[in-house]
Formats: C-alpha cells, sequence, structure tokens
C-alpha cells in the first residue's frame, strides 16, 4: 500500500481524477469500479471536467458500482444510480449501458448480486477500483463483521453509517434505507488495482485504523493491507492520526512510480 497525503480535499481528489483519467487514456476499454458519497463528488468533477474541456474519453469504458441501498427504485433522487448519472453519467461521453449498479428493487436480491458477480467476471474483472471508508471502517457498504472473503450481497448498515449517511436524507437517519446490496470485501480485492481516496477530519481515526491496524473484519478497510496495488490518497485533515506520516511521504518520495506526480 502506498499513502500519499496531499494539503487538502481538492488536491486529494485532483491526483486521484487524474490518476483514473491517466488509466483511462492508457486503457480506453477500462473496467471502472466506482463508489458513491460525498468525498467522490470532488473526483467526478474534475473527470466531467476533463471530459469536457480536455476529450477524456469514455465511449469505451465499463464501470461497476459497489453498492446501492436496497428498496431504492433506480430514479429516486437517493439512489447511487441517480447520483452516478448526476455527478459523473450525463456528463460524460460513456455508454449508459456500460454502467452497471446493483438493482435495489431486485424482487430476488440474492439473485442479483449474484448476477452482478457473473457481470463483473464477465467484463474480465475491475482493472481499476475506487473506494472511500465511511466512518464505520467500511468499504462499499461492508459494515465491521463483514467476511474479508464476502461477495456482493445484501447487508444491514451499521448505525453509524446511517449517522454518516443522514445528511443526504434531510438529516433524518430514520429515512436512510437499512439494507443496501454491497460487492464483498473478496470482490473488492480482487481488482487489479485500487485508488482509496479520504478526507476530512471526522475519517482520521478510522483511517490509522484502516491503515495501521491490523487486518480486521471488524474493519473491513483494513483489508486494503493485503492487496498488492492500492494506493490511499488522503488530505491532512484525514491523516491526522497517522503515526508513521513521516515514512509515507518518504516512500513517495523515492517511489520512481510517483516520479510524476511529485
Ligand atoms: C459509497 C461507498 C461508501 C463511501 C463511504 C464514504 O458507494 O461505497 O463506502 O465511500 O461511506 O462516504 P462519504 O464520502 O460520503 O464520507
Amino acid at each position: 500500500m502506498d499513502v500519499i497525503v496531499r494539503q487538502d480535499a481538492e488536491s486529494a481528489a485532483g491526483l486521484t481524477a487524474r490518476l483514473i483519467a491517466d488509466a483511462l487514456a492508457a486503457t480506453p476499454r477500462l473496467v471502472l469500479g466506482l463508489a458513491t458519497g460525498r468525498t467522490m463528488e470532488r473526483v467526478y468533477e474534475r473527470l466531467a471536467r476533463m471530459h469536457r474541456d480536455d476529450g477524456l474519453d469514455f465511449s469505451r469504458a465499463v464501470t461497476f458500482n459497489l453498492d446501492e441501498y436496497l428498496g431504492l427504485p433506480p430514479e429516486d433522487e437517493n439512489s447511487y444510480r441517480h447520483y452516478m448519472n448526476t455527478h459523473l453519467f450525463d456528463h460524460v461521453n460513456i455508454a449508459m449501458s456500460n454502467t452497471h449498479l446493483p438493482l435495489g428493487t431486485a424482487a430476488d436480491p440474492d439473485a442479483e448480486c449474484a448476477r452482478y458477480e457473473r457481470l463483473i467476471a464477465d467484463a474480465g474483472g475491475i482493472d481499476l477500483q475506487l473506494v472511500g471508508i465511511g466512518r464505520s471502517g467500511h468499504i462499499g457498504f461492508n459494515e465491521p463483521l463483514s467476511a474479508l472473503r464476502s461477495r456482493t450481497r445484501a447487508t444491514a448498515l451499521a448505525p453509524e453509517t446511517l449517522r454518516q449517511n443522514a445528511s443526504m436524507f434531510g438529516d433524518d437517519a430514520d429515512r436512510v434505507p437499512r439494507r443496501a446490496l454491497t460487492m464483498g470485501v473478496g470482490t473488492i480485492l480482487e481488482a487489479r488495482r485500487i485508488l482509496c481516496l479520504v478526507t476530512g477530519r471526522e475519517k482520521a481515526a478510522i483511517l490509522a485504523r484502516a491503515v495501521e491496524g491490523p487486518v480486521s473484519a471488524m474493519v473491513s478497510a483494513s483489508a486494503l493491507q493485503m492487496h498488492p496495488q492500492c494506493t490511499c490518497i488522503v488530505d491532512e485533515e484525514a491523516a491526522a492520526c497517522l503515526g508513521e506520516r513521516e515514512y509515507y511521504d518518504w516512500i513517495f518520495q523515492n517511489e520512481p512510480a510517483w516520479d510524476a506526480f511529485r
């Protein structure tokens, strides 16, 4: 794992967007794993701008989102499908038929999750997966106790997540759906490369547990330590509780892979 600390949320999102754009330019048929949430809004804003101003081409890209609320139809303004359309897909030249999210209203959620896993496999697996970390330590909606080898499935959300996401539901945690469909930790770890973007002071303690704590099903994000090609991009606020900050900076300064990004 690499840990790259940027000064603020803007520049952390900027580096993340640039890495995605570089991957897309190198592999136009990129299979891209996507996340939703506040943190990613800046990334999608930048990708949309790169498409508009620099012609960043999404025409052959295929996307798979991490998760969707169970029970919300795609047209619900709080669904993650709606989020993706408004923040990214409506602003770039992606073929909507190439964009995938689990269907929150599927009559048989288990069958829907199995179908989603098959779709990912049929696409050749995910080349680059974008993830954020929730205050509960989740990646996707893999809440504490999620098996490190879990697959796409329906699962209950933690109270901490209902509180975190209440702002999208008129600050009313009771309106946040209690369950969701999510790629599993095992599914996420199969991506060839992972970019993890974490910003803000409220994520500092959980980020330190994810990066420096033991690998544990109680902090799903700690499983990222097991991935051979994972880059965590964080801002100063999120980095506040990291104990080995100087070491991460030293690695960043000395790894040739990051020459173009310093
Ligand atoms: C959303 C997702 C979640 C979020 C996490 C952080 O698709 O997978 O794991 O990345 O909850 O959300 P924000 O950025 O809103 O703090």
